[in-house]
């Protein structure tokens, strides 16, 4: 069995300088997966050197395609021959992002049968708008022992209404209905950046969509699918973290290579805190403003704050001066970090799916555990803030959307190693 690794993190260091953002995760999760949609080979650029990223190319090869894979700058991929539509337990509980391959297999070849997707613990995570959208497009799906099967004699085009916003089972909704016969329309879609991105693949092989980033997306069904070269785009999160850890650390940051339309929602709620943010065509400086003030942030689909940034703010906030409230509204038990920064010495109490956080001085750094993988980009944040020595164990959760996360963080001056432990 390999050692397991920690992070140890000496705080106190004001970040400063340039980092360069990697491609996106949740971006690159589904263009992987959709390339199978493709009746050529074709390449992706720019995918982030992370686990998921690897683990979906091993699930690729499993399924018969051929995957040429050079991590941190392209993904080759031939899926031509491609005939089986299983994939398994274990590789679908490595990653959340399992389950596109649903919607690619489906608008691929009518039919799947896949196990429940794993992923972070952030919640119920229940699949059933993903069922109701190939359900509308003609498959009939059967749900037992963990597995999840759907075929289809024909997919037709359909209307699909969601009752919430998904981003999922947007991108699934698409996949399963790019080839499908006729005109599909999707009401209530997500409208993240990934979404659009996905779009923008499938589109440029020749796909027909219009509208993704509204609330209606629709597609008309292409029998066939060219190759492409694509690059995917930058990833939101990543640059919201390191926006965060500048700003955590009373540093001076600028984020190059990201989308700064993106960061809106964080950009505002930085601004409040009394962080000066400043954005050129395709970077964000992040300096320091003084002392930080308490805000209000409530997670909502985008253009709203992103879910995935609020435990990093969390961390931000524990020392902003006053009461700040954190409110998650999209997935029901995305506080597991809290406990850790209390330990740390921050002052939070939970209300339901609110956060209250009373600002205190400083973080005192301490023992941590990552329980997910945002909640462990906060824990760094907090170690970074925090006076004297955090670890971090089970960093694997980090690794799965952060790629080279010390090296970029040394870079700007953090004091950041990974030890065996
Ligand atoms: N939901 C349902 N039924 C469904 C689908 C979703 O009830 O069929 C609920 C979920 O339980 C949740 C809400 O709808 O309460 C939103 O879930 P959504 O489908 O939008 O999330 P997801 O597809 O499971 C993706 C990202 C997450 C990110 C969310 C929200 C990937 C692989 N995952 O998850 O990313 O938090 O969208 O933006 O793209 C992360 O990167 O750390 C991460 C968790």
């Amino acid at each position: 069995m390999p050692d397991k690794e920690k992070l140890v993190i000496t705080g106190g260091n004001p970040l400063s300088g340039d980092v360069r953002v990697s491609g996106g995760k949740n971006t690159s999760v589904a263009v992987v997966p959709a390339a199978l949609l493709c009746d050529e080979p074709c390449t992706i650029e720019n995918l982030p050197d992370i686990n998921d990223v690897a683990a979906l190319a091993d699930i690729l090869r499993k399924l018969g395609a051929s995957v040429t894979y050079e991590p941190g700058r392209f993904m080759t991929i031939d899926a031509q021959y491609v005939k089986d539509s299983h994939v398994g337990y274990r590789d679908a509980q490595k990653l959340r992002a399992s389950y596109y391959f649903m919607g690619a297999l489906l608008g691929r070849g009518g039919k799947f049968n896949i196990a429940y997707p794993g992923g972070c613990e952030i919640g119920s995570r229940p699949i059933d708008q993903h069922i109701k959208a190939f359900k509308a497009l003609g498959a009939a799906v059967d749900e037992k022992g963990g597995d999840v099967a759907a075929e289809a004699k024909e997919l037709v085009s359909g209307n699909i209404f969601f009752d919430i916003v998904t981003v999922g089972a947007t991108i699934n909704a698409m996949l399963a209905a790019v080839k499908a016969k006729g005109t599909t329309m999707i009401y209530n879609a997500a409208k993240e950046p990934h979404i659009v991105d996905v779009a923008n693949f499938l589109n440029s092989m020749g796909a027909k969509i219009k509208g993704a980033g509204t609330d209606n997306i629709r597609i008309r069904g292409v029998p066939y699918l060219r190759g492409c070269t694509y690059t995917v785009i930058p990833d939101q999160i990543e640059t919201g973290t390191f926006m965060i850890a500048g700003a955590a650390t009373y540093g001076d940051v600028t984020i190059r290579g990201c989308i700064p339309q993106h960061m809106e929602a964080l950009s505002a709620k930085l601004l409040e805190i009394g962080v000066r943010v400043t954005n050129s065509d395709d970077a964000i400086r992040v300096r320091s403003g003084g002392v930080h003030r308490s805000v209000n942030v409530k997670t909502q689909a985008y253009p709203g704050f992103p879910t995935d940034l609020q435990q990093p703010i969390t961390a931000l906030l524990t020392t902003a001066q006053g009461v700040s409230t954190v409110t998650e509204t999209i997935f029901n038990n995305r506080f597991k970090h809290l406990d850790d920064l209390r330990r740390m010495g921050a002052n939070i109490r939970c209300m339901g799916r609110a956060a209250l956080i009373e600002g205190v001085p400083r973080l005192l750094g301490s023992p941590t555990t990552a329980a997910d993988l945002r909640g462990g980009a906060a824990l760094i944040v907090a170690g970074l803030m925090a006076h004297g020595i955090t670890e971090i164990y089970e960093p694997e959760f980090i690794d799965r959307g952060y790629e080279h996360i010390e090296e970029k963080l040394r870079s700007l001056g953090a004091d950041i190693k990974r030890e065996s432990t």
